[in-house]
């Protein structure tokens, strides 16, 4: 009887302060990063490789691949866009960036690895993301026909989508057994 009264006012102290702490963002909740919720943005961005989650980078890096003339001329193809449509994509991205979430780890650790004065346009530039790959072989990645470049993070990473890019949900094309091959 004890046991159970002691677990119900545990549990009645506890779940408000989850909530709260949820509420007010407090706890680093999920491992990931935030899905993408902005049909313009998945629309406009999502055509040539996905759609990357906006808390793969910080908002200068957005700031900086959104510049008109940088998506006219963007990694080599042009991905202009009207004016509108440019800023209202600009602005989700920013609102959602690497450094406005205290609740995404992954975001929070992509963050903390780029030093302030630098805003890298690639993903794969990112200290953290950099490190992460260092190991795979160039068979897997950029010698792979079914992937041909670590940008395509949805080619390996089966939940790239929903933002979640943990080791297990890794599946490399051509090359199932890669954790005995890397490690
Ligand atoms: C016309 C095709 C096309 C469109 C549309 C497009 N991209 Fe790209 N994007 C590319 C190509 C090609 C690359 C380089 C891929 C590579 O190096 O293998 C790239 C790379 C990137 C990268 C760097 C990925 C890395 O290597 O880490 C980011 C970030 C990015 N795009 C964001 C965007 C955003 C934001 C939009 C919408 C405004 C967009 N892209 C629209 C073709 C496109
Ligand atoms: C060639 C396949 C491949 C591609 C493409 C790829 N990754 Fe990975 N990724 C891996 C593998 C394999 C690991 C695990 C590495 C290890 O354990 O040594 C990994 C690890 C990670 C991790 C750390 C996961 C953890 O559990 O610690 C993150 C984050 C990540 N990748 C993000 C990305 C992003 C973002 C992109 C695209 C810009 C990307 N990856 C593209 C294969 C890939």
């Amino acid at each position: 009887m004890k046991k159970t009264l002691l677990l119900l006012i545990a549990a009645a102290i506890y779940v408000p302060t989850a909530m709260a702490g949820d509420f007010l963002g407090i706890f680093p909740r999920h491992t990931g990063v935030e899905p993408v919720t902005n049909k313009l943005y998945s629309d406009s961005c999502g055509e040539c490789h996905f759609a990357y989650q906006p808390g793969l980078l910080p908002a200068r890096s957005w700031q900086k691949l959104m510049e008109p003339k940088s998506l006219e001329d963007h990694f080599g193809e042009n991905a202009e866009m009207s004016e509108k449509d440019r800023v209202a994509v600009l602005e989700f991205l920013t609102e959602y960036s690497a450094d406005s979430t205290i609740r995404y780890k992954r975001s929070i650790k992509i963050r903390r690895s780029i030093p302030d004065e630098e805003a890298p346009i690639r993903i794969t530039e990112v200290p953290y993301i950099k490190k992460k790959h260092e190991d795979i072989p160039r068979k897997m990645v950029q010698d792979n026909p079914k992937v041909r470049s670590l940008s395509y993070c949805n080619r390996c990473h089966t939940q790239a989508a929903k933002g979640i890019f943990q080791e297990d949900t890794v599946d490399i094309p051509n090359f199932r057994d890669w954790k005995d091959l890397i490690d």
